[in-house]
């Protein structure tokens, strides 16, 4: 069987990710990171994230001998060499957060390219995983300034929450370089995947992976302007959403309303695309109004909330007690990263509300020194004790079938607002809650009669 060696530097969702996928494929992989107490974790088989499949594939990599973990870039390139040859393919999977401006911060990937670049075989590849604004292949080129050496974008698409099962299912696999043998190369590396692989040039692959999430992005803050009209027009979002869903060129998938998009992707990346265009004197003005349309999202849950809770547009949310379902950007994954639960807490915290929490994907290491107040409880049950209303930010599954009854026996006002439209509104009211949620109409216990 044809196997590569390969480095991956970052071992975050998608470095670990690739690295045991890859590993798991039968090639032969060292995965590198900074971090040396996650390297150490890892090492043992501690994945420290929440991923379906990832940890048993760490373990089946390690116990194959075809996956190991070391500290620092330059070292896993040494450690694969000592061990199986000098490394053909290097993927580059470090950060690249929003940095000032709204630009990509590409000093992780040009910190490895620093670290690695006298020390590359002849003929090794490099490959910027990482999301990076178009032009940065170019530039890494420049950096790296090796002839011998080539460069190809393959930017990741996998989501948090099923990375193993995007890896390794993905809808495409996108491939670009100046020279096509290099892009071949590392197209045949996931040659068993059988996905549908397009081979471009580096500006394109840096754009698609932009547009893609830019997309995305947009039908969000589109769906969530809809849901406010459908609140102001008495219409229903759910059926607008179904209705439109079904036609094959919109499609049902991020047709949800929700209390705004964020993640460790969309809010860099959208910002990211905005300064490239500015970079080329383009107004990209949808792109700044599908921005500007989530940042306005936030302050308008917190709105709703407090007409939820006080009766009044204006009324005050000092002293006023919630308890937020879901902390986590989205369900499935224990990232916080610019969660916009995180943003509507810090606005709630604001205007004086007492925040208790809970959420079943919550890390480990808790939320975090940037979190605003928050008392997180292990239980719903605890969290929704006495409060003025439960809020439901993350659309955790397990929420649709919690026990409202319960709940609304124990709550102070059994006051629903549902952010993510989950709870079925019948459950709901039948358990005695009035029921709020985005594009809905509102649906009280009284009024059910
Ligand atoms: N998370 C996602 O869902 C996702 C999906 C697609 C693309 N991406 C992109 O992939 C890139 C990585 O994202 P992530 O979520 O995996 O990040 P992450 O923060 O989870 O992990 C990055 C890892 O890189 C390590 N690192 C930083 N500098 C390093 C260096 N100089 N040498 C070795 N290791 C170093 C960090 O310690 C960390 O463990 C970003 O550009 C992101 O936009 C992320």
């Amino acid at each position: 069987m044809f196997a590569r060696r390969v480095a991956v530097i970052g071992t975050g969702y998608v470095g670990l990710t690739t690295g045991a996928c890859l590993a798991s494929l039968g090639h032969r992989v060292s995965c590198a990171d900074l971090d040396r107490g996650k390297v150490e974790r890892l090492r043992r088989g501690e994945i420290g994230i929440r991923e379906d499949g990832l940890g048993e594939l760490v373990e089946a990599g390690i116990a194959a001998g075809r996956l190991s973990f070391v500290v620092g870039a330059a070292a896993a390139l040494a450690e694969l060499a000592e061990r199986e040859g000098p490394a053909e393919v290097v993927f580059l999977c470090v950060p690249t957060p929003m940095g000032v401006g709204g630009v990509a911060d590409l000093s992780a990937v040009e910190a490895v390219v620093e670290e690695i670049r006298a020390v590359l075989a002849p003929g090794t590849v490099v490959v910027n995983k990482s999301t990076v604004p178009v032009g940065t292949a170019a530039r890494t080129e420049e950096l790296l300034d090796r002839e011998d050496v080539a460069v190809v974008s393959n930017p990741e698409f996998l989501r948090e929450g099923s990375a193993v099962k995007d890896f390794l299912n993905p809808d495409r696999i996108v491939v670009g370089a100046s020279k096509p043998d290099a892009a071949e190369r590392v197209a045949a590396l996931f040659a068993r995947l059988g996905a549908p692989t397009v081979l471009t040039d580096a500006p394109s692959a840096e754009m698609i992976k932009y547009a893609a999430n830019c997309f995305l992005a947009m039908k969000l803050s589109y769906v969530n302007a809809l849901a406010e009209m459908c609140e102001r027009l008495d219409a229903d979002i759910a059926d607008v959403t179904e209705g439109i869903g079904f036609d094959r060129r919109i499609g049902q998938a991020f047709l949800t309303p929700g209390p705004g998009w964020g993640g460790s992707c969309l809010p860099k990346d959208t910002n990211a695309l905005l300064q490239v265009a500015d970079s080329v004197d383009f107004e990209f003005r949808l792109l700044r109004a599908t921005i500007d349309t989530n940042t306005r999202q936030f302050q308008r849950i917190v709105d709703k909330i407090r007409t939820a809770v006080t009766g009044a547009r204006q009324g005050s949310l000092a002293k006023r007690r919630l308890a937020l379902f879901g902390l986590t950007f989205k369900a499935g994954t224990d990232d916080l990263r610019d969660s916009p639960a995180l943003a509507v807490a810090a606005l709630l915290r604001q205007a004086g509300a007492e925040l208790t929490a809970y959420d079943p994907g919550l890390p480990a290491a808790g939320l975090g020194p940037d979190a605003p107040v928050i008392s997180v409880a292990d239980d719903p049950y605890v969290a929704a004790k006495d409060v003025d209303a439960i809020v439901i930010l993350t659309e955790w599954p397990e929420f649709r079938t919690l026990d409202w009854p319960r709940l609304a026996a124990l709550t102070g006002t059994p006051t629903l607002v549902d952010t993510r439209n989950l709870v079925d509104p019948d459950v709901a009211v039948r358990a005695g809650f009035s029921w709020i949620g985005l594009g809905r109409r509102v649906r009280s216990a009284r009024s059910a009669g």
